[in-house]
Formats: structure tokens, C-alpha cells, sequence
């Protein structure tokens, strides 16, 4: 949220809050083996549990994943239902470390086009991880940047023309009051595997000002260290949030 603290400015041992990380190179992983993609995805799940134990260990609260794109539907649908079915391996094998290691586990976008089992098996690891204290783990899944704004103008809108909102007093916190992010502040940290240097329809709003790092690394080879490498490069840059020095 804008209107919360921003992580401390600068400083060599200042760690991001909120770390959101655009994890790509999947395909192209399988693709370097002359493996079926969905091999990339599964080695995956590794990475995904290397960067959870690296942020714990780092002291970040919140780490965000984007795991499933709203144009990833758009993919061949054996493609999706593998990625859905390894969701659901995820969420049942994955279920008793994350409540050791003390992390909340939720998933955020739009799940109206989710098959029942996998939403089962996603709302089953979010009960079972609800006292989880150490990290919260956000896992973006049928998540559009655009798609969330634009809702958020619909919902204004309605209250607008029901009365209850004068357009003239709307402020970036009523926008945000709508965002799957609501309750979170902005990422400090956006990492991105596969040494793409786009966005991809993610946290469009909420990146406004995060740091970000591109890491040559295909997703299913990144590892703790690779994770710690970006906190180090973070922690050189100096966030100035349009200011001539760091507030
Ligand atoms: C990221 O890897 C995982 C998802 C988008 C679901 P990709 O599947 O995009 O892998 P590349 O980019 O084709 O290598
Ligand atoms: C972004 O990766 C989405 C996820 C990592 C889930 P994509 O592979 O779908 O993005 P593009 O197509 O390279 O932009
Ligand atoms: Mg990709």
C-alpha cells in the first residue's frame, strides 16, 4: 500500500519487507534437456522451495510468487493441466513443512476458471497454514495486473453512482481497498528468472517503485544463494522515490 512505511531507504543490512519474484525459464529449461515442458514446471517446485527457506532465512515477511498468468490460459491445454495438477502436488505435498516452517500460504487472482480439485486442494493449504507467523507466502495464480486495476475502477465506479463516493476524493488507498494486495504493503524487491526484462502483467499498481533485479538463471535453477544474490543487490541501491536523495 502507498500509504504504508517503505522499507528503510539504503544501508548494507536493510532487508526487503516484501520480495515478489516473476518466476520464468521453465519451458526453456525442458527445452535445454529436450524434456516436455512440464518437466521445467516440476523442477520448479524445487526453486520454489529453495526461495522460501532463502527469505525465511533473509528476515522477509512477505514473498509474493507469480505462478500462473490469466494469459497463461491461453497456453495448450495439456500445458495447463499439468501446471494445475502440480499445484495441487504442491499444495499436498508441500502442506506439513509450510506449517513448520511457520509459513501463511494464500493464493490471490481470479480462480472462477480453477477446476474444483485444484481449488480444494489451494483453500485446503491456505486453512492449514492460517497461523503461519514467519512468512507470508502469496502465490498469484489466473493473476492479471490489468484485470485487478480494472476491477478496482468497477467497484469505485459502482460506489460512485450509488453516491458514496465523490470521484473528487477518491485517493490511491480507496483503489487499493479492491487490490488481491490489500492488506500488503508494495513489493521493495521484484525478481525476475530467465533474464526477461518485462513485467508481464504483474502488480502493475503495487511495483510503482520497487527495485528491481533480472537474474539470467532459468527458474528451476535458481537457488538460495541465487536469492541471496539479489537481496545483496538490492541492498546497494539507493530509493529515492523521485526525491534528489533517499528520504
Ligand atoms: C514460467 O516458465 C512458468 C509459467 C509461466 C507458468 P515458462 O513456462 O514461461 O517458461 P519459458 O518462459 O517458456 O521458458
Ligand atoms: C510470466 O511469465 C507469468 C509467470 C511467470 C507466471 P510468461 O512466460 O507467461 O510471460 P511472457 O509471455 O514471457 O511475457
Ligand atoms: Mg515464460
Amino acid at each position: 500500500m502507498t500509504n504504508s512505511a517503505p522499507s528503510p531507504s539504503h544501508g548494507s543490512d536493510r532487508v526487503p519487507r516484501h520480495v515478489a519474484v516473476i518466476m520464468d525459464g521453465n519451458g526453456r529449461w525442458a527445452a535445454d534437456r529436450e524434456l516436455p515442458r512440464y518437466e521445467g514446471h516440476r523442477e520448479g517446485m524445487k526453486a520454489v522451495r529453495e526461495t522460501i527457506e532463502a527469505a525465511i532465512a533473509e528476515g522477509v515477511e512477505i514473498l509474493t510468487l507469480f505462478a500462473f498468468s490469466t494469459e497463461n490460459w491461453n497456453r495448450p491445454e495439456e500445458e495447463i493441466l499439468a501446471l494445475m495438477s502440480l499445484l495441487q502436488i504442491y499444495a499436498h505435498s508441500e502442506r506439513d513443512e509450510l506449517v513448520e516452517q511457520g509459513v501463511q500460504v494464500k493464493v490471490l487472482g481470479d480462480l472462477a476458471p480453477m477446476d474444483r480439485d485444484t481449488l480444494e486442494a489451494v483453500r485446503a493449504v491456505e486453512e492449514a497454514t492460517r497461523g503461519g507467523r514467519q512468512l507470508r507466502l502469496n502465490l498469484m495464480v489466473s493473476y492479471s495486473g490489468r484485470t485487478e486495476l480494472l476491477n478496482a475502477v468497477r467497484s469505485l465506479a459502482r460506489e460512485a453512482a450509488l453516491g458514496a463516493l465523490d470521484p473528487d476524493d477518491i485517493l490511491p488507498r480507496h483503489l487499493e481497498q479492491y487490490l488481491h494486495t490489500r492488506d500488503l504493503p508494495d513489493p521493495d524487491l521484484l525478481i525476475r528468472t530467465s533474464g526477461e526484462f518485462r513485467i508481464s502483467n504483474f502488480m502493475l499498481w503495487q511495483l510503482a517503485y520497487t527495485e528491481i533485479h533480472i537474474s539470467p538463471v532459468l527458474w528451476p535453477d535458481f537457488t538460495r544463494g541465487h536469492f541471496g544474490e539479489a537481496i545483496r543487490d538490492y541492498q546497494r541501491r539507493e530509493r529515492r522515490f523521485g526525491r534528489v536523495t533517499a528520504p
